[in-house]
C-alpha cells in the first residue's frame, strides 16, 4: 500500500514518518502540492495524507486536483488540519476529501484512520478486478446466450432485450434495488426465456389454453430448463436462480414452485412485471395510452401491487419516447403499400436489399416476404410514421 505524505513542515513530515514507519506502508514524503501531483503522475499512490494549510496549493485544492485528475485508480485522501471544519471542507468530504483529522495528530488516531483508508482501497481494487473479470468472461457469455435466444426466435430475442433494458430502468427508479444488482437483473432479463430453446418452436405462438396437455408440460418446464442451462456456468448461477422464478406469481399460482408474495425476490418481480407489460404493449398490441388500465388486470398475479406505479412511470416515459420518434418498427405482416423505409434493409451478409426512402408497393412487400422466407432478411423494418 503506497502512502504519500504531503506537508510544508519538515517536523510534521518526520513525525508522521515516525508514527507510520512500524506499519507495512510504502511511505513517500513530499513538501508541497505540486511535487505531490508530479509523484502521483509517475508512481501508483493509494492514499494521500496531506496538511490543509500549505503555501501555494492548499490541501483541499490538492485533493480536488487528485479527484479530478482521472487517475487509473481512486486515491483515498486524508486531510490534516489545525482548524475546525468549515463549509468548504464539509462540502468536500465524501467526494474530494475522504477523511479529516484535527491537529495535534494523535498517533493512534492516524494509524487507525489510515488502516480504514487502506481497507477502502483494497475493497475498491477488488471491485475493479471483479469488473475486469466480468468484462472478459461474464458479458461475452451473456451476449452469446442472448444471441442464441434471438436465433431461435427473433420475436423472443426482441422481447428479451426490451425486458432487460426496461427492468434495469425500473430498478434505477426503485430505492429498494441496489446498483450492484443491475448487471444480474440485466442478464436475467436478457436470458429469462432461454429455456424456451428446449421447447418446440410451434408452441411459441400458442396461448396456454391452446396448448395440448403435453405442450403445456413442456412450456411449464422452460424456467427450470433455463436455470439448468445457466447453471453450467458458475458465474451465471445468480442469474439462473432468477430465471427459474420468472413465472412465479404474487398470488402463489405461478410455476414451477408456486412461490408467493415476498418469497420472490424484488429483482424477479421487476422482470416478471416488465415482461408482462412488454407482452401487453407489443404482443397484445395494447396502445401505450391504454396500458395503465389494462395492466390493472395483472395486479396481484404477474404484477406485485407495489410495482404498478413504477410500471406506469415506465409507460409514461415510453409514451414520451414514442412521441419523439420519427419512425416506427413494423414486421412483415404489418407492412402496407405507401409506407416509406426509414433505414436500409440489408441482406444477412450486408448487401443492400432495399435502400432507405423506398416507398413500399405490393411487389416490394412480396419481394421482402420471399427474402424473409429464404432467411435473407430479418422480419423487422423501420418505416417513417405517417
Ligand atoms: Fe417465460
Amino acid at each position: 500500500m503506497n502512502v504519500l505524505i504531503v506537508d510544508n513542515e519538515p517536523d510534521a513530515i518526520s513525525a508522521y514518518e515516525e508514527t507510520l514507519s512500524s506499519n507495512k506502508y510504502d511511505l513517500k514524503l513530499v513538501y508541497n502540492g505540486a511535487d505531490a501531483l508530479e509523484l502521483i503522475q509517475a508512481e501508483p499512490i493509494d492514499i494521500v495524507v496531506t496538511a490543509w494549510r500549505m503555501q501555494e496549493m492548499d490541501g483541499i485544492e490538492l485533493c480536488r486536483r487528485i479527484y479530478q485528475g482521472g487517475f487509473k485508480s481512486n486515491i483515498y485522501t486524508i486531510l490534516i488540519s489545525d482548524q475546525e471544519a468549515n463549509g468548504e471542507l464539509i462540502r468536500s468530504l465524501g467526494s474530494i476529501v475522504n477523511d479529516y483529522i484535527r491537529t495535534p495528530v494523535n498517533p493512534i488516531d492516524l494509524t487507525v484512520r489510515l488502516a480504514i483508508g487502506a481497507r477502502v482501497v483494497r475493497l475498491e481494487h477488488r471491485i475493479e478486478r471483479d469488473r475486469e473479470t466480468l468484462k472478459k468472461d461474464y458479458y461475452p457469455t451473456v451476449r452469446t446466450l442472448s444471441h442464441l435466444v434471438n436465433v431461435y426466435d427473433d420475436n423472443l430475442g426482441d422481447h428479451s432485450r426490451r425486458v432487460a433494458e426496461a427492468s434495469v430502468k425500473l430498478s434505477r427508479m426503485h430505492p429498494g434495488v441496489p446498483a450492484v444488482d443491475y448487471p444480474t437483473i440485466q442478464a436475467a432479463g436478457l436470458l429469462h426465456d432461454i429455456g424456451m430453446v428446449c421447447v418446440p418452436a410451434s408452441i411459441l405462438t400458442k396461448s396456454r389454453t391452446e396448448m395440448t396437455a403435453g405442450e403445456r408440460t413442456l412450456f411449464i418446464s422452460h424456467p427450470i430448463q433455463g436455470e439448468s442451462i445457466l447453471n453450467e456456468n458458475e458465474k451465471l448461477r445468480p442469474v439462473a436462480a432468477l430465471v427459474r422464478m420468472h413465472h412465479e406469481q404474487y398470488n402463489g399460482k405461478g410455476f414451477p414452485d408456486a412461490l408467493t408474495g415476498d418469497q420472490v425476490p424484488l429483482s424477479v418481480k421487476i422482470i416478471t412485471a416488465v415482461s408482462t407489460y412488454d407482452n401487453l404493449v407489443h404482443r397484445g398490441k395494447c396502445p401505450l395510452e391504454d396500458a395503465p388500465t389494462e395492466l390493472q388486470r395483472f395486479i396481484g398475479y404477474q404484477i406485485d401491487p407495489a410495482l404498478y406505479d413504477y410500471l406506469i412511470r415506465l409507460n409514461t416515459d415510453n409514451i414520451a419516447i414514442e412521441a419523439r420518434k420519427k419512425y416506427q418498427e413494423v414486421r412483415l405482416e404489418g407492412l402496407v403499400e405507401g409506407m416509406v423505409l426509414a433505414s436500409n434493409v440489408r441482406m444477412k451478409g450486408g448487401a443492400m436489399a432495399m435502400p432507405v426512402q423506398t416507398c413500399m408497393t405490393a411487389a416490394m412487400i412480396d419481394k421482402l416476404n420471399q427474402y424473409n422466407q429464404k432467411g435473407y432478411v430479418p422480419n423487422k423494418f423501420y418505416v417513417y410514421k405517417r
